[in-house]
């Protein structure tokens, strides 16, 4: 296998940090969907699993470029803290939150600065599709802080998943074709 170029160095290590974060999160979001489920909140144990599954096509984006640069794709999964169903929305907020606002713009800008377009389009399409999350789990908790049970977030419903970017959606044909990454709609895989 080809070492690293030098210029790919801190791409790689970005990588790495992103595949590590997506995976964890796959880990964390399914684990919060068996609670959500046995807290009564089937519409977000829906939603955490759709995000999982969004979280896994990241990691698997990241790997890839990760290895087309010569990485080894390696990570750990971290211990998970379970709390309640409006907790662990909270702290998927929260993850979301900084992937958003921090990690993938940084992450993207160095990729940029020397237009590593494999590295772009993986960070890009996570940065979107955790943006769509995000709005999601921001309703969620809305919901139930007012106690809305009998809203979307207290019965089992199905959600959208980009099976190229992971971009998430409540409807079923918001589009003809995925507006981050340009797959077609009718590839799209259904989460419940
Ligand atoms: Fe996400
Ligand atoms: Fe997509």
């Amino acid at each position: 296998m080809q070492p690293v170029a030098a210029e790919n160095v801190i791409t790689v290590k970005n990588l790495l940090a992103a595949y590590e974060g997506e995976s964890n999160a796959q880990a964390k979001y399914t684990a919060f969907a068996v609670q959500a489920d046995e807290d009564g909140y089937l519409g977000a144990a829906s939603l955490f699993r759709a995000a999982a599954r969004a979280e896994q096509i990241h990691a698997a984006n990241h790997a890839r470029v990760i290895g087309l640069l010569g990485g080894d794709a390696q990570c750990d999964i971290h211990e998970i803290e379970i709390k309640s169903t409006l907790e662990n929305l909270k702290v998927a907020l929260g993850g979301e939150t900084y992937e958003i606002e921090s990690m993938y713009p940084g992450f993207l800008a160095e990729a940029e600065s020397h237009n590593n377009t494999a590295a772009i389009r993986t960070f890009h399409g996570a940065l979107e599709a955790e943006k769509t999350h995000a709005r999601l789990y921001a309703e969620a908790i809305a919901l139930l802080e007012a106690g809305k049970k009998d809203s979307w977030v207290g019965s089992p419903r199905d959600f959208f998943v980009c099976p190229v970017c992971g971009y998430t959606s409540e409807t079923p044909e918001e589009h003809d074709r995925c507006p981050v990454c340009n797959c077609a709609w009718d590839r799209f895989e259904t989460v419940s």
